[in-house]
């Protein structure tokens, strides 16, 4: 799905845009996303998963190609200039037992967090949730000691469902315990 392009001021007074990516922004989303795993903990991947988009930047356009295709899944990226400094997703399942579920992903990279991006970002993605038939309720996994990400999602209005403990593990050997968080919207 195509998310068209906004602008949004931020409240120190910057200027960022959101909006799907373009194919041509492969290399540009990935450096973004190879920041944030590089920054944080709290996401799934490390900088050395992506070496295979860096070798074959062809697999970072068709990820972004079939994103803008799908009629079940946002990709969105958020520009400050031309640079990509975040980007999230929002997808729903495809079943007729399951299309009612949509999930949510997020990572902004370290210059631009605390400014506002994710409180917009989520604004947006519940806002197209809630205006897509038959959707009923969001999906978020979080980990356990991201107290940042859990403040923004308690404050969009997610509760905790669930656990997955040792969800991820770090490269020096700690587990890392996963919270599931829902928002239901009917
Ligand atoms: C977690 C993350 C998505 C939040 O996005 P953000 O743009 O930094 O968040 P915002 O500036 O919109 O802040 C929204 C709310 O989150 C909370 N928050 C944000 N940063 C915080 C921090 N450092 N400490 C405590 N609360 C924080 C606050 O409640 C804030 O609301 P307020 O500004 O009214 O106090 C972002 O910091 C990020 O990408 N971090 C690294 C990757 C990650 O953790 N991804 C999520 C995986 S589940």
């Amino acid at each position: 799905m195509i998310y068209e392009a906004k602008e949004f001021t931020l409240k120190n007074g910057l200027k960022v845009v959101i909006k799907t990516p373009e194919i041509s922004d492969a290399r540009n989303l990935l450096d973004s996303i190879i920041n944030v795993s590089a920054t944080s903990d709290f996401i799934t991947s490390l900088p050395e998963d992506y070496q295979p988009y860096l070798d074959d930047i062809s697999k970072e356009e068709a990820f972004i190609e079939g994103n803008r295709k799908s009629p079940n899944s946002y990709l969105f990226a958020v520009y400050h200039n031309d640079k990509i400094i975040g980007n999230c997703f929002l997808s729903f399942f495809g079943n007729i037992k399951t299309r009612h579920r949509g999930t949510i992903g997020i990572a902004i990279t370290n210059e631009y967090r605390g400014m506002g991006i994710g409180s917009i970002l989520f604004d947006e993605m519940i806002n197209i949730a809630k205006n897509r038939s038959g959707v009923t309720q969001l999906e978020l996994g979080v980990i356990k000691n991201n107290e940042a990400a859990k403040r923004l999602y308690t404050s969009k209005g997610f509760v905790k469902t669930g656990e997955t403990p040792r969800a991820l593990r770090l490269p020096n050997g700690q587990y890392l315990d996963e919270e599931m968080m829902m928002l239901m919207l009917k």
